[in-house]
């Protein structure tokens, strides 16, 4: 089955053509990245803008370098949401209008889910129960997965994604956007131990995280030890590179150890660690030591693979177009979709986190 895979709920539009699930024939990533640079954050407007400029150009090249052309598609799975709304609508139209005029099946994918499966691609088949650790700019949730396709919240950010938060301490220290690879650079050349920060976790005794108190700490330590932002074109000092290594480190080692803690309790076959903040080596190299001690395997996607893209989106939408699932006329992008679908009734009533 070829499968077109579309995605553009943030900053990238993004299309790929997936055979069967597993084998990627192509993959194009129009990143937004540089038109948003100049704002430090992506702009929701200029966004939507860019994505319905983008859209056929990247699907095309898809179709091109997949060397298939458009009546060769078999299905289109498309983020359905989260994200954002004038995103979403750019890619979810365009892929119903691509499946109604070629009377293919079409599915609505959850992005997060997307990350899940961003894996399947470059791994041996993910074994369940499964532990998914997704970190990117807009999520960051532990989810157990007992088998395919069923997701359970086990632990989740309270306030700002890990993504976001290395975005703000980059904002804060001038350093540029998006500051996850900004600060993984500079914190190879810093010393990690020269300041501790709080770790991000909670302490009512839930596996949850936290980092909106770990981006206050920084901001306080910034204005303590006087430290200014950089300038355009500034080198960044010692003590900027010693902050990042230590920001970095509190980050990592609550996501892992958090992680850890969940896999200790639920004996998870595989560990799948996703999501843009994927890309980072110090998380990568931490989570395949806790890996180790537990004896598991743990999966994470290439670098391609980490930050948004649409493989991932038709990866997903194979599993379930083999259930059978089909999105009808009024499927339309919704950013209030929640991955979560085991134990939801128990959830009703309490508290709604940022998932
Ligand atoms: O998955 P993604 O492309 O978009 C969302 O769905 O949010 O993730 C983007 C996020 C940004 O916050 C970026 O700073 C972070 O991933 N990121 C990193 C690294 N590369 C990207 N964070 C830490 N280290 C990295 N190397
Ligand atoms: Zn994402």
């Amino acid at each position: 089955m070829l499968i077109l895979g579309i995605e553009s709920s943030c900053d990238e539009t993004a299309a790929a053509v997936v055979r069967d699930g597993r084998e990627i024939l192509s993959s194009v990533i129009a990143s937004q990245i540089d038109l948003h640079r100049p704002w430090g954050g992506v702009v929701p407007e200029l966004a939507s803008r860019e994505h319905l400029a983008k859209i056929e150009p990247v699907v095309q090249q898809a179709l091109d370098e997949a060397r298939i052309s458009r009546t060769d598609v078999d299905a289109i799975a498309v983020t359905q949401g989260p994200g954002l709304i004038g995103s979403l609508l750019v890619g979810v139209c365009y892929a119903k209008a691509f499946a109604w005029a070629l009377d293919i099946p079409l599915v609505g994918i959850n992005h997060i889910e997307g990350h899940v499966y961003s894996v399947a691609f470059e791994n041996p088949a993910v074994e369940y129960p499964a532990l998914a650790l997704i970190v990117s700019g807009g999520h960051t949730n532990i989810f157990h997965v007992p088998e395919e396709g069923k997701y359970k919240i086990v632990s989740r950010t309270r306030d700002d994604a890990a993504g976001e938060a290395f975005d703000k301490v980059s904002k804060m220290l001038g350093l540029g956007y998006p500051g996850g690879p900004i600060i993984e650079k500079l914190a190879l050349e810093g010393d990690a131990g020269r300041t501790k920060f709080p770790r991000a976790k909670i302490s009512d005794g839930r596996p949850d995280l936290s980092f909106s108190g770990l981006k206050t700490a920084v901001s306080r330590f910034v204005k303590e030890q006087g430290i200014e932002p950089l300038q355009n074109g500034d080198a960044p000092t010692q003590e900027i590179k010693d902050l990042a290594a230590s920001f970095q480190t509190a980050v990592v080692s609550a996501l892992v150890d958090t992680l850890e803690k969940l896999a200790v309790e639920l004996h998870p076959k595989t560990l799948i660690v996703a999501g843009g903040v994927a890309c980072n080596t110090a998380l990568r190299l931490s989570a395949e030591s806790a890996a180790e001690r537990l004896g598991v395997p743990v999966y994470f996607p290439s670098k391609h693979l980490s930050t948004d893209n649409a493989a991932m989106i038709a990866g997903a939408g194979y599993f379930h177009l083999r259930n059978g699932e089909r999105a009808d006329e009024t499927m339309t992008a919704d950013i209030t979709l929640r991955l979560q679908n085991v134990d939801v009734e128990q959830l009703k009533g309490k508290a709604r986190y940022r998932t």
